[in-house]
């Protein structure tokens, strides 16, 4: 599977708690950008492709929802809801976010600028390309 579950570090504290991930020690890559996700009507899906190249780490900052990680080969459902979990995709991995609650917040870290031309969109062309 290229994909899996970190734990992030947890700073527990009356006040409030916090969470924090930095370059190369809770993610094993240097971010290069950042986006994220929110205000999804219920029932919609994002993502539905793979990235040739980048790697990214996707948390459920508010809310959650899940991301089904297609590897060429078999399918996994991630459920993301708690902001301490990030989830790891690695290259080559189909995902696809869907079941979003309502104030779903989903932050996404890269390790690559925006490209359009490391997607591929296209599920069949992916399988191909993942079992040569
Ligand atoms: P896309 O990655 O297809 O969204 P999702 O995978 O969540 O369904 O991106 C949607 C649009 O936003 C697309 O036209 C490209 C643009 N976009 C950027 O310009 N920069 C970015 O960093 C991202 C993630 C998307």
């Amino acid at each position: 599977m290229k994909a899996e579950i970190v734990q992030l570090p947890k700073i527990l504290d009356p006040r409030g708690n916090l969470t924090f991930f930095q370059n190369e020690n809770q993610i094993p890559f240097i971010i290069q950008r950042v986006f994220w996700i929110y205000d999804v009507p219920g029932g919609d899906k994002r993502g539905g492709h793979a990235y040739k190249t980048q790697s990214e780490i996707i948390i459920a900052l508010s809310g959650s929802f899940d991301v089904k990680i297609h590897d060429g080969k078999s399918e996994k459902i991630f459920s993301l809801n708690r902001s301490y979990y990030g989830l790891l995709v690695h290259p080559m991995a189909w995902r696809q976010m869907e079941n979003f609650s309502t104030n779903a917040l989903a932050f996404v870290a890269s390790d690559a600028r925006y490209n359009a031309e490391d997607y591929i969109r296209d599920f069949e062309q992916f399988k191909q390309m993942s079992n040569v």
